[in-house]
Order: C-alpha cells, then sequence, then structure tokens
C-alpha cells in the first residue's frame, strides 16, 4: 500500500513536470506572467445582509449588486475578528491577528488612540510589500488603523508607507463620534464616563466641605480642604488632557507622512478620497498597481453629505451605505473608461459585520448581519 502511494505520488509528480515544461515551451509563461491590476475596496462596519446583492431590498446598493452579477458572490468569507484593527490585521498579512500581536481578548482590541505605540510589527508581510517586490505601485486611500509611531513622534514604524505602501491618503486611525461635533464620545467610552463621574464627585465634595466652612457649618482646616482641591485638579487635569483633545489628536488625514488636516474635516473627506482614488488609477493606469481603498464608510458617526442625506429608508445609516455605494460606482467607472476592466481584480468586503450594538436610542446607527448572529463588542471601531 506504501509502495503503492509512493509511486502514485511519484506519477502525478512526473506529470506535472512535464505540464510546467509543456507550459514554459508554449509560452504560457508569459500569461502567467502577467500582472493584473488590483483594486481592493473595504467597508468599514458594513453588515452582509445590508446589501442587495445578499438579499435587502430596501436599501440602494446597485454599484456592489453589479459588481457581484458580473463577477464573483463569496458566502463563505469569513473575516478574521470581529473588529477593526485585529481583523485588518488578518487581512493585510493573511494571518491570523494572534500571531503578529494584533489581537487581545478584552475591549482594548482595537488600536485606540492614535498616538499609541502600539500598531503591526515590521516583520510582517503585508500584500502591498509582496505586490511592491513584484514591480508593482502600491496605493492606500482611508482608513488604516495599525498604528503610525513606535517610540518617537516621527518614526513612522507602522505606517502604511513602511509596510509595502507607495501611497498613502487618509486616516492613520479610525473614524469615530469624536470626529464630528455634538456626538456622543465614543473612543473609550466607558473609562472616560467613569473618570468624569468621579472628577464631578469629588468637585462636589470639595464645593460643600467649602461652602460649609465659609458659612462656619462645619470646621475642617484649610489643609484638608487643599489637599482635596488638589486631588480634585488631579483628576480634573487627566481627564481634560486624556479627552479634551480627543477630536485633535485623533481625526486626522495624511498624505504619506504629512498631516493635511487635523482636525479633518468630515464634510470633504468623501470627495477628497474620491478624487485620490480617481487619480491613483487614472496617474497608474500603465500599470501594474495595487489599489486599496479603505473606506470610512458606514462607521460612525455615518457623516453623510448632502446628496444622500435623508435619502434611504433606513436613516442616516441607509444613506451612509448609499453613498458609500456611489463611491464605489465612481471608482468601478473610472476603471472601465480608462480600459483597465478586463486587467483589473476587483474586490470589496466589509472588514467584518455590522455594528449592532450602534445604537442612538431606539434608532439603529449600525449594520445590519442578516442570517449571522453577533456584532462587534460594544465600543468597537
Ligand atoms: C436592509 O438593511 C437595513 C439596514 O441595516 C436593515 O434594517 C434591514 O433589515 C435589511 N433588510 C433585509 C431584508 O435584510
Ligand atoms: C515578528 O517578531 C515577533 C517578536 O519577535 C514574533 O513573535 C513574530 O512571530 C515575528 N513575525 C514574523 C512574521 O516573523
Ligand atoms: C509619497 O511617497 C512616495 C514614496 O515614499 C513618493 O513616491 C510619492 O511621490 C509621495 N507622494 C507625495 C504626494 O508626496
Ligand atoms: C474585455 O473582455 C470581454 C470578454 O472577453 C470583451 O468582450 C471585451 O471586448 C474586452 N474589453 C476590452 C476593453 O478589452
Amino acid at each position: 500500500m506504501k509502495q503503492f502511494w509512493r509511486w502514485n505520488c511519484m506519477f502525478s509528480l512526473a506529470i506535472w513536470l512535464s505540464f510546467c515544461i509543456l507550459l514554459n515551451a508554449c509560452g504560457i509563461k508569459a500569461a502567467l506572467d502577467f500582472k493584473p491590476n488590483i483594486v481592493l475596496m473595504l467597508a468599514d462596519d458594513l453588515g452582509i445582509g445590508d446589501l442587495g446583492c445578499y438579499g435587502n431590498n430596501t436599501i440602494r446598493t446597485p454599484n456592489i449588486d453589479r459588481l457581484a452579477k458580473e463577477g464573483v458572490k463569496l458566502t463563505q468569507h469569513i473575516a478574521a475578528a470581529s473588529l477593526c484593527t485585529p481583523s485588518r490585521a488578518a487581512f493585510l498579512t493573511g494571518r491570523y491577528p494572534i500571531r503578529s500581536g494584533m489581537a487581545s481578548s478584552n475591549s482594548y482590541r482595537a488600536l485606540q488612540w492614535n498616538a499609541g505605540s502600539g500598531g503591526l510589527p515590521n516583520n510582517e508581510t503585508t500584500f502591498a510589500r509582496l505586490l511592491q517586490q513584484q514591480g508593482y505601485t502600491t496605493g492606500l486611500i482611508g482608513k488604516w488603523h495599525q498604528g503610525v509611531n513606535c517610540d518617537y513622534g516621527n518614526d513612522y514604524c507602522h505606517h502604511p508607507l513602511n509596510h509595502g505602501f507607495d501611497y498613502f491618503y487618509g486616516m492613520p486611525f479610525t473614524l469615530l463620534n469624536n470626529c464630528q461635533d455634538n456626538k456622543p464620545p465614543e473612543l473609550d467610552a466607558a473609562f472616560q464616563a467613569k473618570l468624569w463621574f468621579y472628577t464631578q464627585l469629588i468637585g462636589l465634595a470639595v464645593f460643600s466641605v467649602l461652602t460649609g466652612k465659609i458659612t462656619g457649618l462645619i470646621s475642617v482646616p484649610w489643609k484638608v480642604i487643599l489637599c482635596f482641591s488638589l486631588f480634585g485638579f488631579l483628576f480634573f487635569a487627566s481627564w481634560y488632557s486624556s479627552y479634551g483633545f480627543v477630536k485633535h489628536w485623533n481625526c486626522i488625514m495624511m498624505r504619506n507622512f504629512s498631516i493635511t488636516e487635523q482636525p479633518m474635516k468630515l464634510e470633504r473627506t468623501t470627495s477628497i478620497m474620491l478624487q485620490e482614488a480617481l487619480s491613483f488609477i487614472q496617474q497608474n493606469k500603465q500599470g501594474p498597481f495595487l489599489l486599496f481603498v479603505s473606506f470610512l464608510h458606514v462607521h460612525t458617526p455615518l457623516f453623510t453629505t448632502k446628496r444622500f442625506l435623508g435619502k434611504s429608508k433606513h436613516g442616516l445609516y441607509g444613506d451612509n451605505v448609499e453613498e458609500m455605494d456611489w463611491v464605489v460606482g465612481q471608482i468601478l467607472d473610472a476603471i472601465d473608461k480608462q480600459g483597465l476592466k478586463n486587467s483589473t481584480f476587483t474586490y470589496f468586503a466589509s472588514d467584518h459585520g455590522g455594528h449592532l450594538e450602534a445604537q442612538d436610542g431606539t434608532i439603529q446607527l449600525g449594520g445590519w448581519n442578516g442570517i449571522y448572529k453577533d456584532s462587534e463588542n460594544p465600543g468597537g471601531s
């Protein structure tokens, strides 16, 4: 039996070998050397149940549906994690996020601060790096969320340009509620609320004791009051220094290593990103190129331009999905117009499922996962 298996194995090897020689001889090697352009589009927190091609009959996603109709629609295409940072680390490297240190079991599974020193390690190999080595021009437009610096504010050790991308325009971090005024803060929300609660509590205590002292109702030494005030001030200072500048430090746009907007202006982000994508295609039409469009859609705060605002049947969330679909259409049209359709591999996916818990009272702000159960963890991104 063993012998038979070995012979069988050698036989197949021989067939493969002759096949390879034949291919080379027939010049098919040239065909195998063909380098298609690659356009990847990744949505943020989009649920599988939000798209027409997966059975949604109330949200209009004609462009993504067209992509599915003209190509292949995958139904067993699983994300490696239910949260951005680890799932994107896996997407970029093809490795389980735990292998690159990008997974964790608590709510800090996602990078929570732009200025944090964590991120995708240098020794990980992204598909962008592999394609770069194959002569591709590689561009990332949109969200990164894999870290920026290690030890200094300008070492850029985790930056896209140090992970195989020739060009980067977008958010080094992730979109979040804090990027829009008058939205409930999202970053580190539970801890922030706790810190603010204790700050207020101590403030109230100091105020009451001070009032008591001044009116002569209670007798406490000034030293004790001073001590308490200092304590309260420290709480306030740590709250304010951590959460008073969230938008300023995290909601920024960069071109390569330079910051172009700080804080970013949400009302023009979509149009600039689209322009960047279109001009990348135009400039690199000679190919081969990799364009990774990493959408800020459909993450909260769901900032949507006037053209799509109030137009869908599913509130702000639906508006935002429909706007994203329109952008997808513009990119597909550009590929068509440049005559690149037959030589471009185009792929659309979500980084993982919808953020079911994202709600404002009874209004649903997160996506719909169709037949699939569960969601991101609260505080996800
Ligand atoms: C379509 O998407 C919306 C928004 O996520 C969702 O509420 C609705 O249930 C979906 N419809 C179907 C048929 O899945
Ligand atoms: C990168 O380095 C870390 C730490 O030394 C190691 O755990 C990890 O396996 C390395 N990754 C690769 C792809 O070699
Ligand atoms: C971005 O950086 C790449 C190389 O690192 C360079 O080729 C390109 O010109 C830069 N683009 C801009 C707009 O600075
Ligand atoms: C693309 O391929 C299709 C099908 O093979 C063909 O009909 C069409 O003419 C091709 N288009 C271009 C621009 O090469």
